[in-house]
């Protein structure tokens, strides 16, 4: 399997302080890999980081996405190359319809990889089919974008994005917070729907309850800015069980 993802003992500062203090993480093609740790341990700044989100100054280490240096590259260059982060907290635009962020932000990526914008029948159809199956009403996508969406619906437009923007990539932050019981089976069939050899995911998350619906080929543990446990699916198991104590001391 080719190494999709590579984070090498990899160093973050925010606001002069440091967050992430060497984390080293490898996600092959094909591969499912949940995060999980307690909270301030770092999961959302690297995701952040790796999808480009500004204010975060890297001051050790690299991530290479396809082999090549990811950190050289803006945020968009990264997301036409197929990295793909659904926010913890996704950011409301207010005066932007979602339809047409949708629209700009899918033909945008397409024209950087050099392919033809989406004609707008091609695109309507896409968008309609991709909502539907998640339970999207059409008339969500008129409203600004996340503007006084619910906290479920919020995540579901995350998932919506990433169902029709296909990334190679993507990076999942507590998708399920928020989510109803009903969602969370729909939101997670989406995401299973775009599990394919070519594709890998990293799934943040505190439950285990979502790791019965994507179910992962590997578990990491994060604690103070570092990857200190790595196994299997059991391993959320057994944080289920035990919780993180012994991991933090490690970490200390
Ligand atoms: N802009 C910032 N200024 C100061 N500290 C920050 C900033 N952003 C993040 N931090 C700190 O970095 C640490 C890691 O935060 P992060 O959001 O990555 O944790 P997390 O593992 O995602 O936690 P959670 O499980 O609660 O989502 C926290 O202590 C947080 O307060
Ligand atoms: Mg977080």
């Amino acid at each position: 399997m080719a190494a999709l993802l590579e984070v090498k003992d990899l160093q973050v500062s925010v606001a002069d302080r440091e967050i992430l203090h060497g984390l080293t993480l490898t996600v092959n093609q094909g591969e499912v890999h949940a995060i999980m740790g307690p909270n301030g341990s770092g999961k959302s700044t690297l995701s952040h980081v790796i999808a480009g989100k500004p204010g975060y100054e890297v001051t050790g280490g690299q991530i290479l996405f396809k082999g090549e240096d990811l950190l050289e590259m803006e945020p968009n260059e990264r997301a036409a190359k197929g990295v793909f982060l659904a926010f913890q907290y996704p950011v409301e635009i207010p005066g932007v319809a979602t339809m047409n962020f949708l629209r700009t932000a899918l033909n945008a990526q397409r024209k950087a990889r050099g392919e033809d914008e989406l004609s707008t029948p091609d695109f309507l159809k896409r968008v309609r089919e991709v909502s539907a199956s998640l339970g999207i009403p059409q008339e969500m996508l008129k409203r600004g974008v996340n503007v006084g969406f619910s906290g479920g619906e919020k995540k579901r437009n995350e998932v919506l994005q990433m169902a029709l923007f296909q990334p190679s990539l993507c990076i999942l932050d507590e998708m399920d917070s928020g989510l109803d019981i009903d969602a969370l089976r729909i939101a997670s069939e989406g995401v299973n729907a775009l599990r394919s050899p070519e594709r890998a995911m990293v799934v943040i998350t505190h439950y285990q309850r979502l790791l019965d619906y994507i179910v992962p080929d590997y578990v990491h543990v994060m604690s103070k800015g570092k990857v200190v446990k790595s196994g299997g699916k059991e391993l959320a198991l057994e944080l289920e069980a035990n919780g993180y104590a012994q991991y933090q001391e490690a970490a200390a």
